[in-house]
């Protein structure tokens, strides 16, 4: 069980109905865990907060310096999701509050979505179903296609781009991509030099970019004009990427055959607010709330990532994939007390930790130290860790943000 120099056993808070996989992990780890089912405010989150040591939040809990600056006993913060714009991630730094998140875990779930929404466009089954349900029985073959032999264009090859990359060959697709930077090709896959040419060749153009203020309106009148007649679109990654005006534009021209877009620059906040978007109301256009990650499988995942990460945190000190700390990890020393320093990263740190332990006569028995702009962090395994003097003249020290003790 993760103790600190108190040796209370920690708590841990919940909210927005995180998933039962996280609470049990903590538990197992020996954390009191509290639930709460939706986000709260502010006043109510404080009080809450009061002697916790993890918080786990999902999109809808703002977490504010003010927050993160009046709960002294917070370590680690969960974002049991893939953003982390609700969270103050400067102040969390400023007070060695770790954060972690899930950034890989609908990956799946939102590759699986892209080719269901690639087979249905090129079979135009949205149109098959839109007639059906309004009574007219079209068997035409006229514009429905096998993907077998299509090549799929893929702008952004990252964890989604190239997961997806890999099961579209496996359908027989030829796959074509874009990256900005340097990335292994996957399979047959092939690198294209510029964007342009990607969009000359292929009959799927998918969008899988992440969300950089850069990318704003990458795709636009100029890039569906470059697009072959009779292809189609897809963006699942983030809505301010394209220009929807000039989509709508190039659908009703009849240039493209179909698009599906999960994401847009405007998204309602809650389940009754009216989506409004100029994409309503195409043909072959499937337009879905934002799902591409929404999946039990996902939310599972999710649920167990980052719980896990925050336990190793809590048990080791380990840093690795936190949003805002040094990456740091360090095998334990068996029957030894582990420093976790975290500071301002400027030169000289080190040598006056270790002098700190030297002249109280301590012996460093491992030690490890990430940098992270203007953090560094370091973990020390002691021997023979008596009194407070060592403890008290590390947090003297002008450069520490935050010690605890891991025994
Ligand atoms: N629809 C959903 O529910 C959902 C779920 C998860 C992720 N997403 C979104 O999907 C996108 C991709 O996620 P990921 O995990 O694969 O991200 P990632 O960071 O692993 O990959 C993004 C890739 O895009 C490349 N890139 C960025 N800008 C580019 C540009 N202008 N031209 C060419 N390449 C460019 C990057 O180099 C990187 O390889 C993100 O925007 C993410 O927010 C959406």
């Amino acid at each position: 069980m993760p103790t600190d120099q108190s040796g209370q056993r920690p708590r841990a808070l919940l909210l927005e109905s995180i998933h039962d996989d996280a609470a049990f992990t903590l538990r197992e780890a020996g954390f009191d865990v509290e639930r709460v089912a939706g986000a709260l405010g502010q006043d109510a989150l404080l009080d809450r907060l009061d002697g916790v040591q993890l918080l786990g939040l999902r999109s809808n809990t703002q977490l504010t310096a003010s927050v993160v600056e009046r709960a002294p006993a917070l370590v680690a913060i969960g974002a049991f999701c893939i953003g982390t714009n609700q969270i103050d991630l400067t102040a969390a730094s400023s007070a060695g509050v770790a954060v972690f998140n899930a950034p890989f875990s609908n990956t799946r779930s939102v590759v699986e979505l892209a080719l269901s929404e690639v087979i249905a466009l090129t079979r135009r089954l949205t149109d098959k179903n839109a007639d059906m349900h309004a009574g007219r029985w079209d068997k035409s073959a006229i514009g429905s296609h096998e993907v077998r032999g299509r090549r799929l264009g893929i702008i952004g090859y990252g964890n989604i781009g190239s997961q997806l990359s890999v099961l579209a060959e496996s359908l027989g697709m030829s796959v074509l991509f874009y990256d900005s930077a340097d990335k292994l090709a996957l399979g047959n896959a092939r690198r294209c030099g510029t964007l342009e040419e990607l969009l000359a060749e292929a009959d799927v153009v998918t969008l899988h970019v992440d969300g950089r203020q850069g990318n704003s309106d990458l795709f636009g009148e100029a890039q569906f004009a470059r697009m072959r007649p009779g292809s189609i679109f897809l963006n699942l990654s983030r809505g301010f990427v394209v220009d929807h005006g000039a989509l709508r534009r190039h659908i009703e021209n009849g240039h493209l055959a179909g698009a599906a877009v999960d994401v847009f620059p405007v998204e309602p906040k809650t389940r009754g607010e009216e989506f409004v978007s100029e994409l309503r109301g195409l043909p072959n256009v499937i337009l879905t709330p934002h799902v591409g990650g929404s999946t039990e499988e996902a939310q599972q995942d999710i649920g167990a990532f980052v719980a896990g990460k925050l336990r190793e945190y809590a048990r080791s000190g380990t840093t690795t994939l936190s949003v805002n700390l040094p990456p740091v990890a360090l095998p334990p020393t068996p029957g030894t007390q582990r420093l976790l320093l975290l500071h301002r990263n400027t030169p000289g740190v080190l040598a006056a930790v270790n002098g700190v332990l030297a002249e109280h006569g301590i012996n460093v028995e491992g030690q490890v130290l990430g940098t992270r702009g203007p953090l560094g962090y370091a973990l020390t395994d002691v021997g023979g860790l008596q009194d407070d003097e060592v403890l008290k003249a590390l947090e003297a020290m002008p450069e520490t943000l935050r010690l605890r003790v891991l025994t």
